[in-house]
């Protein structure tokens, strides 16, 4: 029996421990948005998120996933900038590549929210229709969208030292 967390809930997989872990996910789990794109390793649109890594749930047996943190694109929340960047961008045509760019981007924007062009354009995963601009585009707009979120902290404090230093000021020049 071969353990680990899916998409926050606990699963124990009764297969061959060498079992790709794209399989267990898509016949035993039912999680179908990690797809099976190519057979020579090279697509990535099989990439899920294991223990917060980007990997290609094709190359990866269960064995080696035992005890891990394991997440598809049904596992990022709701509210995750990468969904709407993806729709305010009009990303997806067949749609086929986008759950495992969205795990990739997810595990990069992670680390990374300022991710240049370059190193947006070094992630393996491929688009053979062709949206891999727009996906790019839509990947700095999560990015900008992050850093949106973690700014208003640091207005506020700006503002709030400013309020006090004028303040100060004031009382200042007032003797
Ligand atoms: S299915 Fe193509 S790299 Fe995994
Ligand atoms: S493979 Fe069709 S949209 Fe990327």
């Amino acid at each position: 029996m071969t353990r680990f967390t899916l998409n926050g809930r606990p699963l124990a997989f009764d297969l061959d421990p060498q079992t790709p872990l794209l399989f267990a996910l898509r016949d035993a789990a039912n999680i179908t948005s990690a797809k099976y794109g190519c057979d020579d390793q090279s697509c990535h649109a099989c990439t899920v998120l294991v223990d917060g890594q980007a990997v290609r749930s094709c190359t990866l047996t269960i064995a080696r996933a035992e005890g891990a943190v394991v997440q598809t694109v049904e596992g990022l929340a709701p509210d995750d900038p990468l969904f709407s960047a993806w729709e305010d961008e009009q990303v997806s045509l067949c749609g086929f590549c986008d759950p495992g760019f969205m795990c990739a981007l997810s595990a990069l924007l992670a680390v990374n929210s300022a991710p240049t062009e370059e190193e947006l354009a070094a992630i393996p995963n491929r688009c053979p229709c062709g949206a891999g601009p727009r996906i790019r585009k839509a990947a700095q707009l999560a990015a900008r969208r992050i850093r949106q979120a973690s700014a208003p902290q640091a207005v506020q404090t700006a503002d709030s030292n400013l309020t006090e230093g004028f303040s100060l000021g004031s009382g200042g020049d007032g003797n």
